[in-house]
């Protein structure tokens, strides 16, 4: 029988590598795919727990669910990913409709927990019609790494199989066509233990992986047409593999300001050890994989940056200049209390080298920074919030993602800090930053005016795929469209350009610059373009998006 899937995924992108691996994992094994939950036999969320919200609405999801599998008693129900491994099996307590919970740093087990599943609630069901009872009984099947994932002794087995999840990865192509952008994960969870954060307890301790894995990785993704790869850690730059371990933990943060590239791996003169270092990393792959047009790395820790990987970033023309650093509080009181680690002048002194280093306009190489603010940390003052305010006004964000403060269970700031900022001062100080980013996003896009930008062309816009579907498909439900076998959204009616018009006008694209800025621009024939990296004029800019033109077709 084949069994088909609803997978849904919460969360950063680590979560959306993690859902692809389990995607590829699991179609490998015969499963299908699909997007319609109610068609499905496994129902997966890949979930997060960053804050509150984030799990409500996984909770909500499972609440429906109760009913479903009421009437369709053979569904299995799998909850992945950083909330099974934070709530563990009082999740299932408090939902027993939940078959399968496994955590972030158990995925490999997915198959045979799986299996499992669905081999209990067979078994269930026969019983049911045996004895005409109820299969009230929940069997679940749990893979959570539980404090374990703290102790090295048994981490270096437990990483193996991990490992080779990622190492197998499946460059099937999927229903979406080809994949021109990738995420290629770099370290594993966290030790940094900012007081308000999950991550370091849902995803473990930090491990690098070996750099001649991900080079290889980032190889098999651009034989299989891949352009953009974007690096993934939660402190990415921290990355530092020490040769001759099977993994690295806890690896020690090395300052690294002043020091110079030296070119592949550096060896200690006095340990005879070798060391690949994020800088040497990014090096490697720009210089072993040309086919990546586009390297960048999230999300950066802003103490960690030496200039060593500045220099890497400004001498290697494929990698992006583009920052995530994370400022999280412009006061010093605050980022204390929030074991960041650094102070505000220290925060801005980085981002002024780091401009010193990459920010060239005047060759067209921009450097973007985005940053994330959480407001309303527990004992935030009005003063403090001031500060935090003229940070973000110094900082010049292409964009900030800010956060009301979300209490979260198990963290230190849960245990000794009272959440004593009321909801509606979080809500009227995430608003007011808003606006005030919202400005500097509309100033940092309208300094693209006048300048030629290379864009990584992504699609037809969302706008252009709509006006598509209106014109030509009126009346006939949702709509999918595609061009030349690319799906670009909807399904139920599939019109295809290029089949449905001989000659089609000019058409909306839509794609990034290396500064993960969004442009749109209007092209004939966008199957010319897209997956492409294209000179674009810029004459235009909108808040959050430039317009222009073309300087030469593909
Ligand atoms: N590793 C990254 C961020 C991971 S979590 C870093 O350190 O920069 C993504 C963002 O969620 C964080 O940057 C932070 O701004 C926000 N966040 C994390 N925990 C939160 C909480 N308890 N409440 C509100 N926002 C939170
Ligand atoms: Fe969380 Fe801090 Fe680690 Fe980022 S660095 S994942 S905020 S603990
Ligand atoms: Fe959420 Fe886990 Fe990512 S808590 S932000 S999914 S690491």
């Amino acid at each position: 029988m084949k069994r088909k899937v609803y997978l849904e995924t919460f969360g950063c992108q680590m979560n959306e590598l993690d859902s692809e691996l389990v995607t590829g994992q699991l179609r490998a094994l015969g499963y299908h795919f699909t997007g319609d939950p109610d068609a499905a036999d496994v129902v997966l969320y890949n979930t997060c727990s960053v804050r509150e919200h984030a799990e409500q609405k996984v909770w909500s999801r499972l609440g429906e669910l109760r009913v479903r599998k009421r009437q369709q008693p053979g569904l299995v129900v799998g909850v992945l990913g950083c909330m099974a491994e934070r709530d563990g099996t009082a999740l299932i307590k408090r939902m027993p409709v939940v078959d399968v919970l496994c955590g972030p740093a158990e995925l490999d087990k997915l198959p045979a927990l799986l299996d499992n599943a669905f081999r209990t609630r067979a078994a269930l069901l026969a019983d049911e019609v045996d004895h005409g009872r109820a299969a009230t009984t929940s069997a679940s099947a749990v893979a959570l790494a539980g404090n374990a994932s703290r102790r090295s002794g048994t981490l270096a087995a437990a990483e193996d199989s991990l490992e080779m999840l990622d190492l197998s990865r499946s460059l099937r192509i999927g229903d979406e066509g080809p994949k021109t952008s990738a995420y290629v994960r770099i370290t594993r969870g966290c030790n940094k233990f900012c007081t308000y954060c999950v991550v370091p307890f849902t995803r473990g301790a930090e491990v690098h992986r070996p750099p001649d894995h991900i080079v290889e990785e980032c190889k098999r993704l651009a034989d299989a047409g891949v352009v953009e790869v974007t690096l993934l850690g939660q402190t990415v730059n921290h990355y530092r593999f020490e040769h001759g371990a099977a993994v690295t933990v806890n690896g020690v943060t090395q300052p690294q300001k002043g020091r110079s590239y030296t070119g592949g791996h550096r060896r200690d003169p006095f340990s005879g050890e070798s060391t690949t270092t994020f800088a040497d990393l990014l090096a490697r792959i720009h210089d072993e994989v040309p086919a990546i047009q586009r390297l960048r790395f999230v999300t950066s820790y802003p103490r960690d940056f030496g200039d060593d990987c500045l220099e890497v970033i400004r001498d290697h023309p494929r990698i992006c200049r583009y920052l995530h650093v994370p400022g999280q509080s412009g006061s010093d009181r605050i980022l204390k209390l929030m074991n960041r680690g650094y102070t505000v002048g220290e925060y801005l002194e980085f981002l002024d080298r780091a401009r010193a280093f990459l920010h060239q306009p005047e060759v067209g190489r921009p450097l973007t920074i985005a940053g994330d603010i959480i407001v309303g940390f527990p004992t935030e003052t009005d003063e403090d919030f001031a500060e935090t305010v003229s940070l973000v006004r110094r900082a010049r964000y292409k964009n900030c993602f800010i956060f009301k403060y979300s209490p979260r269970p198990g963290t230190t700031a849960f245990d000794r800090l009272v959440d004593d900022v009321p909801d509606d001062v979080k809500r009227r100080r995430n608003n007011e930053l808003l606006a005030i980013q919202s400005d500097i996003s509309d100033e940092v896009s309208r300094e693209q005016i006048g300048r030629t930008v290379d864009v990584f062309v992504e699609g037809v816009s969302r706008r252009e795929a709509k006006r598509q579907v209106r014109d030509k498909c009126s009346g006939q439900g949702t709509v999918g469209l595609t061009i030349g076998g690319r799906e670009l959204g909807g399904s139920a009616c599939a019109i295809d350009i290029e089949d449905d018009v001989a000659s089609p006008g000019p058409m909306q694209l839509s794609g990034r610059t290396d500064g993960d800025l969004i442009v749109f621009f209007e092209a004939k024939e966008p199957e010319r373009w897209i997956g492409r990296i294209v000179p674009v004029r810029i004459d235009r800019a909108e808040r959050l998006s430039l317009h222009g033109v073309p300087v030469s077709n593909p």
